[in-house]
């Protein structure tokens, strides 16, 4: 959806120089069509399949973003009374949501609650009783699945590896039908699934397939115990390619090898994939402010830091940049760093790329999932605009942060 015409960058069929010049730098750009396009890849897959893709709201939680997916029929997998509160400011169906992540505080299980979630993905036994309890409170009967954890390395990075048995996530697969049956107990709560996630980034999903067979058989256990599991999560997690040496594994490539796997089990299936709909929507485009060049380095200085984009710095990961306007110049290779005032405030390191100079715009790609939500305002940095695009049109979807913004709630 980003593609170059006459030597200009294009969103869609929207120029990205246009946007940048009118709604300023840092400013993050996204795709409706990218994103129901990676929504539909899923949904079409999975086809005559009883099915709900919950696309996971921490990977993009911008509301038009989130009300872009409700209209087309998304569920979400949130991990936060917040991401609750956004999704219903969105007009996302409580019906379609569910609940995962280990720490739900009381508030958050009786909000969820009152608001008619589907299920929540339960990661212990003291929460298992904490819903339990909040149930019994607002007279409601909760639906439950617990999340194990399958013992499969996903082989990815190790800070977004989620499910060896030293991760904090998930209940032990073996221990799992023990705790089922313990589960019994509590009167208003229903087992209605199992659900796992074994990591994200994922670019051989083998290690997925591998965990849903593991999954499906403690299924047939615990359905064999006569606990009446209806739906079976197999989360979120499949990979994009940051870069051009790395191959992606297509949806509906993925979807058909897991289709094959759970299509006989006769249950509901539920994925909540994040970073395969959102990250190749989007892109943050940044100013270069500066050139400069040390003994030992080339420096492009650009108005972009780690506080609108922190992954090359906390997961050393790589991002494409690219110019918007294409001239073909000179390549050089430099190191593209923002304003803050860290060693780690690092977008690109040693790139080979365009002979960017000040004033031009660059283009940081695959930058729409875990992107804004990780944003900060470290230094004091206002957080950027986002801007949607649908074809030629486009629009400010959240403004620029002010100065003011930045002290809101404080006071001397
Ligand atoms: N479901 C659960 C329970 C999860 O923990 C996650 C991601 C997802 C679904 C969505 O996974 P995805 O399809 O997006 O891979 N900040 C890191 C990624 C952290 C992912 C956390 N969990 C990054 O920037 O790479």
């Amino acid at each position: 959806m980003f593609h170059y015409e006459n030597g200009k960058l294009l969103c869609e069929e929207t120029s990205l120089e246009e946007i940048a010049r009118e709604a300023g730098t840092p400013c993050y750009v996204y795709s409706s069509k990218s994103i129901l396009d990676a929504w539909q890849a899923y949904d079409a897959a999975l086809g005559d399949l009883p099915h709900m893709v919950c696309y996971a709201v921490k990977a993009n939680s911008t509301l038009a973003v989130l009300s872009l997916l409700a209209r087309a029929g998304s569920g979400f997998d949130i991990v936060s009374g917040g991401e609750l509160f956004r999704v219903l400011q969105a007009g996302g169906d409580p019906a379609k949501v569910v609940f995962s992540g280990v720490g739900k505080t009381v508030a958050e299980i009786e909000l969820a609650l009152r608001s008619g979630i589907s299920n929540f993905n339960c990661e212990s036994e003291g929460e298992l009783a904490e819903i339990d309890a909040a149930a019994g409170r607002l007279g409601v009967t909760a639906r439950f699945s617990l999340r194990v954890n399958p013992d499969v390395d996903a082989a990815t990075h190790p800070y977004i590896s989620t499910g060896l048995r030293d991760h904090k996530f998930g209940i032990d697969i073996h221990e799992a039908p023990a705790v089922y049956a313990r589960a019994r107990r509590f009167s208003n709560l229903r087992a209605a699934g199992v659900s796992c996630h074994i990591g994200s980034q994922i670019l051989d999903y083998s290690p997925i397939l591998e965990a849903a067979g593991k999954v499906l058989s403690l299924i047939e256990q615990l359905q064999a115990e006569g606990l009446p599991i209806d739906h079976v999560d197999l989360g979120g997690g499949l990979g994009i390619a940051y870069q051009a040496s790395e191959q992606a594994p297509a949806i509906h490539d993925f979807i058909g090898a897991l289709r094959d796997r759970v299509e006989r089990a006769g249950l509901t299936v539920m994925i909540e994939p994040g970073r395969s709909i959102v990250g190749p929507s989007g892109v943050l485009l940044t100013k270069v402010l500066y050139r400069k060049n040390s003994p030992a380095k080339e420096f492009v200085i650009v108005d972009a830091a780690m506080n609108d984009l922190i992954r090359p710095s906390l997961y050393k990961a790589h991002h494409e940049i690219r110019p918007l306007q294409n001239g073909g110049g000179a390549a050089i290779v430099a190191d593209v760093v923002g304003p803050v005032c860290e060693t780690g405030d690092f977008l690109a390191r040693d790139r080979e790329m365009a002979d960017a100079q000040p004033g031009d715009y660059l283009a940081i790609s695959s930058a729409g999932a875990y992107g804004f939500v990780q944003a900060s305002n470290y230094n004091s940095r206002p957080r950027p605009a986002e801007v949607l695009v649908n074809g030629e049109q486009w629009r400010v979807v959240r403004q620029r942060e002010s100065y003011n913004d930045l002290i809101k709630g404080e006071s001397v």
